[in-house]
């Protein structure tokens, strides 16, 4: 296939790139360094793309794919975006949208986790949530995945986290948790993230989640 490089995607390496194809179709060429990653990452995208939840496979190469370009908004985006003008039917729709994602994930993959949950391997296009990055796919356990989500949102919605409770809170009655089920977990990955300084007294917030006299962050 004759492709035409437009710009780089990945922030990190030339490994993602944007091309257009013979036909004029946007295109994503992804690169891979190690041969397992790109098998297992081919697999979980045929499997969720006949589910229409991840971009189709076109082409095949031995250390390169070419897949479809998913034309919609970041997840991280729409998400700061809400959590900035406390758009709470937003915020209840994004994650209704990711659940629906991580319920479908889970069933195709039983046992499998994502592992690397940040919102920039989410594109939302027409009310759809579409998974685009496989890479740290690994066997585990759901909750690891739900508390990276919440860790993830707390570390990067706009304003205090006051702000993500709306998504946290319906991320959690979809999954039917409690913060305390997954508490210990987003602890884990907020320090493995750095990015929060007094994480106890983020974690002391986030318990109020569960708590009826904080309904006014909650509202819906
Ligand atoms: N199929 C796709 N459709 C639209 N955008 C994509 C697609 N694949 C990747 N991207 C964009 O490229 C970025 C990097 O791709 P990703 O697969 O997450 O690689 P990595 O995180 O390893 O750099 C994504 O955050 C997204 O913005
Ligand atoms: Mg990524």
């Amino acid at each position: 296939m004759n492709l035409q490089i437009i710009k780089q995607l990945s922030r990190t390496s030339n490994k993602v790139c944007l091309a257009k194809n013979d036909k004029g179709m946007s295109v994503v060429v992804k690169k891979y360094q190690d041969i397992n990653t790109l098998s297992i990452e081919t697999t979980i995208l045929n499997q969720l793309s006949v589910s229409g939840y991840a971009p189709k496979i076109i082409e095949m190469g031995e250390d390169f794919i070419i897949y479809e370009y998913i034309e919609g908004d970041l997840l991280k985006d729409k998400f700061l975006l809400y959590t900035m003008s406390d758009n709470i039917d937003g915020l209840v729709r994004l994650a209704n949208e990711l659940s629906i994602f991580l319920q479908i994930f889970y069933t195709l993959a039983d046992n499998y986790i994502l592992k690397d949950i940040s919102f920039d391997n989410f594109i939302i296009k027409d009310g759809r949530c579409y998974g685009i990055d496989y890479d740290s796919v690994e066997e585990g356990m759901q909750y690891t995945d739900i508390a990276g989500v919440i860790a993830y949102a707390v570390t990067n919605c706009a304003g205090s986290i006051y702000s993500a409770f709306p998504f946290i809170k319906r991320i959690l009655v979809n999954f039917r948790y409690q913060m305390i089920d997954v508490i210990n977990e987003v602890r884990v990955c907020l320090n493995n993230s750095k990015k929060i300084i007094n994480i106890d007294s983020v974690l002391n917030d986030l318990l109020m989640i569960d708590d009826k006299k904080n309904e006014k962050f909650l509202q819906k």
